[in-house]
């Protein structure tokens, strides 16, 4: 069976817009200082970027670093091409990548592993295309504690606390999500991916890679009014990211 498109070609104007050439706030704000901090990237080295969108890791590395992003999303390869001059692809990462390039230092997937149908196979492209030892980081929307329609926030007036409410988690499920909720059915969609935990550590031990450091990022929003501090409070139990490090076996 062909698999289905999960490419943001459709959105990838919007996306484009959202993200523009810098990264949106929690890319600025939260992942990339947390991701450059645990990486000191060194010109010469090379990074993999699957699920690239618009290639805005791109413009956080050294300049002299040897960068190759890959999207489904033609038109998002488009745009990034417009802001940087480096090594472009559309592909669905998920097949053959048919790229040469096979001893990467690193390779990313960024906000993307959960827009895929099948994670796993986009895992051991990664693995095929770093070197021995190379070092494969993923940033996902915290698969805990954010999953689409079946995560929400509440409050519970007596302790006076504001809680985080989880429906299901252990199924993986496949969520779309209307990009433009106001316009009903005739909005765009794109396709959530929800995996447990456990799902994601077996597929990254099948495509043979060990974890070497594991973190979890909070939003470094702050509220204001009457809400406050309990708004606060729950922004720093919950985190908004898990980030994984991982290195190939051989
Ligand atoms: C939320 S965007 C993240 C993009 C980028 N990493 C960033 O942080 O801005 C998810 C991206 O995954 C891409 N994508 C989804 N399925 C894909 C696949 N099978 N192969 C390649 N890219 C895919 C989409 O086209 C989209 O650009």
């Amino acid at each position: 069976m062909k698999a289905k498109d999960t490419s943001w070609k459709e959105v990838g104007k919007w996306y484009d817009q959202l993200v523009s050439k810098e990264g949106h706030y929690y890319h600025e704000e939260v992942i990339f200082p947390h991701l450059l901090q645990w990486q000191k990237f060194k010109p010469g080295e090379s990074l993999l970027d699957l699920g690239c969108g618009q290639g805005v890791l791109a413009r956080k590395l050294p300049k002299e670093m040897e960068y190759y992003g890959l999207d489904a999303a033609k038109s998002l390869i488009e745009k990034a091409q417009k802001y940087s001059h480096h090594h472009y692809f559309v592909r669905d990462v998920t097949e053959p990548l048919k790229i040469d390039k096979k001893d990467f230092d690193y390779a990313a997937i960024i906000l993307a592993l959960q827009n895929m149908e099948k994670p796993a196979l986009a895992l051991k492209q990664a693995a095929l295309h770093l070197k021995p030892q190379g070092t494969l980081f993923l940033v996902l929307n915290h698969p805990c504690y954010r999953i689409p329609r079946q995560s929400s926030w509440g409050v519970d007036e007596e302790k006076k606390m504001q809680f985080r409410r989880i429906d299901r988690y252990m199924s993986p499920m496949e969520i779309p999500i209307q990009m433009h909720p106001s316009q009903k059915k005739q909005s765009q969609k794109t396709y959530t991916y929800h995996f447990p935990l456990s799902d994601l550590t077996a597929w990254l031990r099948e495509t043979g890679y060990v974890i070497t450091r594991l973190e979890e990022w909070c939003s470094n929003k702050e509220s204001t009014g009457k809400f406050a501090k309990m708004e606060n409070r729950a922004r720093k139990e919950f985190p908004l990211f898990l980030s994984i490090e991982a290195k190939r076996l051989d």
